[in-house]
C-alpha cells in the first residue's frame, strides 16, 4: 500500500513565504496538505491560490459552523477556490450540512465530529451524558443523512463509525497522530500512525510532528517506517 498518499501535513503557519518554502521541501514525501484557520486568517483566498499552484491536493480546514444561510454563502466563496476537501462542524446540524452538500461541486465535504483536543470530561461539562464513541457516531449519522463525503475524528472512533455508517465510500480523516515519544501538545485522543492505518484511516492529518521537526523529510520517513514496520503484524 502507498502510505505516503495518506499523509496530509497540516501547514499551521501564518507566514505565506515560510509555508511555501516548507511545502516545497516536503512535497515529494506526502500525499497532500491541510491549511486551516491560522494560514487562512492571514493570507485568505489569494494565499490559498498561491499554495494551490504548488500542485498538491489541499484540504481547506475551515471548520465551518453557523446558520445554514450564512454557511452556504461563505462556502460558495470557498468552493470557487476548488479545494479537494473542505471541513464543516457536524454539530451545525442537518440543514446546514445539506446546504453545503448541495453546492459542493467537486470538493469533498468532511464533517468534523469531536475535536481531538477534547475528551469525555469536556462532553460532560457541555451537559452530554455520552462517551466520545456515541457522540461521534450520533453526529456522523446526521452527516451521512445530509450526504457528506467523510468524517474527521480520532482514529479510535473509526471501528464504531464503520459499524454504524452504511455508506462504504466514506472517508475517515484522522488528526491527533503522534509517534510514541512525540509531544502530545494540546491533543488528547491521540494514536500512532500505524494504529490509525490499522483502524481504517483514509487520511492521516499530521502537523507539529513534521512542522516542528528539525528535519521534516526525515520525520515523514520515520512516520512511514513506523507504519510499514507495524502494518503487517
Ligand atoms: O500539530 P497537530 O498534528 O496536532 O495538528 C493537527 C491538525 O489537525 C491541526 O491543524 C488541527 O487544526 C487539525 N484538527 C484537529 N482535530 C480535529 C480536526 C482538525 O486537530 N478534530
Amino acid at each position: 500500500m502507498d502510505f505516503k498518499q495518506k499523509i496530509f501535513c497540516a501547514i499551521d503557519f501564518t507566514e505565506i513565504e515560510k509555508s511555501k518554502r516548507f511545502i516545497s521541501k516536503i512535497s515529494n514525501s506526502i500525499g497532500g496538505i491541510k491549511i486551516g484557520l491560522e494560514f487562512f486568517s492571514k493570507n485568505g483566498p489569494q494565499g490559498f491560490l498561491e499554495i494551490k499552484k504548488l500542485g498538491l491536493p489541499i484540504f481547506l480546514d475551515m471548520k465551518l459552523m453557523d446558520i445554514p444561510n450564512t454557511v452556504k454563502n461563505a462556502a460558495k466563496n470557498l468552493i470557487e477556490l476548488n479545494p479537494e476537501y473542505l471541513s464543516v462542524h457536524l454539530s451545525g446540524g442537518y440543514n446546514m450540512l445539506k446546504e453545503l452538500v448541495t453546492i459542493k461541486k467537486k470538493t469533498k465535504i468532511l464533517g468534523v465530529s469531536m475535536l481531538t483536543s477534547l475528551e469525555n470530561k469536556d462532553l460532560k461539562s457541555f451537559g452530554y451524558n455520552l462517551n466520545n464513541f456515541d457522540y461521534v457516531v450520533n453526529l456522523a449519522k446526521i452527516g451521512e443523512k445530509a450526504g457528506v463525503d467523510g468524517f474527521v475524528s480520532s482514529a479510535q472512533e473509526i471501528p464504531y463509525l464503520k459499524k454504524k455508517i452504511k455508506k462504504k465510500e466514506m472517508l475517515y480523516v484522522t488528526p491527533g497522530i503522534r509517534l510514541s515519544g512525540n509531544k502530545s501538545n494540546d491533543q488528547k485522543r491521540i494514536i500512532t500512525p500505524s494504529q490509525a492505518i490499522k483502524l481504517g484511516s483514509s487520511m492521516l492529518i499530521i502537523g507539529r510532528s513534521i512542522t516542528q521537526s528539525e528535519d521534516p523529510v526525515k520525520a515523514i520517513e520515520k512516520i512511514i517506517n513506523e507504519i510499514e514496520e507495524n502494518f503487517e503484524n
